[in-house]
Parts: C-alpha cells; structure tokens; sequence
C-alpha cells in the first residue's frame, strides 16, 4: 500500500509510529485494554475455529495471537510499519500481516474473503465510517460478522468538551502513558454516527456491550475502576451482514 501525494497520511500513522514500541510492551497489562477492553471483546466472539478472520488495526499483534489460539485463520493488517514489524516478532513469520490503510479502500481483499472481522479501538481514526463499513461488508461472506470497540459517544463527548455533538469531530488528546507523551488524533462522533453507518451498509446489530472493568483493574487502578464502574469509557459492538 502506498500513499499517493494526493492521498493524506492516515491521522494517527505518527503517533503510533512513536508509540509503537511503548504500546507493544504495556499491552498485557495496562488496564484500560488489558482488564476492561480487551475481556470484554473477547468475551462476544463467536466461534473462530477454522475461520477467516481479518484482525484489522492490529497493532502489535496481540488480539491477532488470540485469535490465532482460537483456531482462526488470521489476517492481520494496520497502517503502522512499525507495529507491523512488532506483531511479526510476536507472530512469527507465518502469519499474515499486510500494511493497509483503513482509511482507503481495500482492493487488496476479495469480496466475501472473510468470515469474521475483529477490529479494537482502530476504528476512532477513521473519518468516515459509511465507507469503511460498506467496505467491511464486501469483503465479508454473507451471514459474517464484524466487532469492533471504539470510544465511547457519551465519555468522548464529555471527555474532549464538544461544542459541535453532532459533527464527526477531529479532536486530540495527549497519551501519557506509553513512554514519552505523544499528541493523539482521532475523530469523536455521536452515538447516531456510531451506529448508523453501520446499519446503512446492510449489517444487523447482535449486541452493544458496554464494558465493565475487572477485578485485576480494581488491583491494578482503584480509582480509574471506581470511575469506570459509573461511567462507560468505550463500546463494543458486534454485528452480522445480512
Ligand atoms: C489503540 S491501537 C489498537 C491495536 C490493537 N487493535 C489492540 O487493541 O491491541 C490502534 C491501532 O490502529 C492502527 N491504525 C490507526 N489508523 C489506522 C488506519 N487508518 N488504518 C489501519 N490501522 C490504523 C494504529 O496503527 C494502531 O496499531
């Protein structure tokens, strides 16, 4: 995949370069995806036994080498060179892995290549979620499903102080806990920009899971678990092309 001068380097492609390293070495245990985001995902998969499954926004590979341990045939991808290089190490050199930009179209990928797409906390860097979903959805068989966490509408609206609710907004913040603070883009929408986008493109929703953190959080962070026990950070979807 390459950017074309006309085609703009996807919002977080830096950001994540410089975190990369930092990201792939907390990811076990920092506790909002280690004991809040990530069990709760992985908690609604279906049965992956046998099945084609794209992993997008891969990162360093983590959720990639669960599914992996389910019995899934993995393809992973993401747009950063340098967490594609970090879930290769963890991977190994089997694995499927592709730089791909969710942001462009992915011609690279067949219709009806895949049985299930698995996509965490990638999808806050994507402008446009009509696009992508219709996208996901040709690249699915029929009777597929896609699930995906993202920011959650009402935390993110409260969190970055929106003036403009119902605007798919760019908004930053600055991460401080990988490593050396890094500036943050991402786009924050309504809850209307959340799940419309994805009923339009023909996909039935199965569930909304609105985590709870874990008793290893409640270790980990009591005060962080407190706040979450009361206030939603992310959402997770789950989602069938009909
Ligand atoms: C918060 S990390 C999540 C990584 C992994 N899904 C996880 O939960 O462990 C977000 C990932 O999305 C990737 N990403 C951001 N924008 C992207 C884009 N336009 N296309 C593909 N991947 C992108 C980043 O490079 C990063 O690896």
């Amino acid at each position: 995949m390459s950017h074309s001068p006309t085609t703009p380097k996807p919002i977080a492609y830096l950001a994540y370069q410089k975190l990369a390293d930092h990201f792939d070495a907390h990811l076990a245990t920092k506790p909002h995806n280690a004991y809040y985001e990530r069990p709760a995902m992985v908690a609604i998969w279906p049965e992956l036994r046998g099945k084609h499954v794209l992993d997008a926004g891969c990162g360093p590979g983590l959720y990639a080498a669960l599914l992996l341990q389910r019995g899934a045939i993995v393809t992973a991808i993401d747009v950063s060179d340098r967490m594609l290089e970090l879930a290769r190490k963890r991977l190994g050199p089997e694995t499927n892995l592709q730089r791909v930009d969710l942001s462009q179209p992915m011609q690279m990928f067949a219709d009806a290549s895949f049985d299930f797409i698995n996509a965490p906390l990638c999808l806050d860097y994507i402008e446009d979620w009509r696009a992508l979903f219709l996208e996901f959805h040709r690249i699915l068989r029929p009777g597929g499903g896609v699930q995906f966490s993202c920011g959650h509408p009402s935390f993110d609206a409260e969190y970055y102080r929106t003036q403009r609710y119902f605007s798919v907004e760019h908004v930053e913040c600055t991460w401080t806990g990988f490593g050396k603070p890094v500036v943050m883009p991402s786009f924050r929408r309504s809850l209307q920009e959340t799940i419309m986008p994805l009923l339009e493109a023909g996909f039935q929703i199965r569930r909304i899971v609105e985590p709870l953190p874990t008793e290893d959080f409640a270790r980990s962070d009591p005060k962080k678990y407190e706040s979450l026990m009361h206030r939603p950070a992310f959402l997770c979807m789950q989602a069938t092309r009909s």
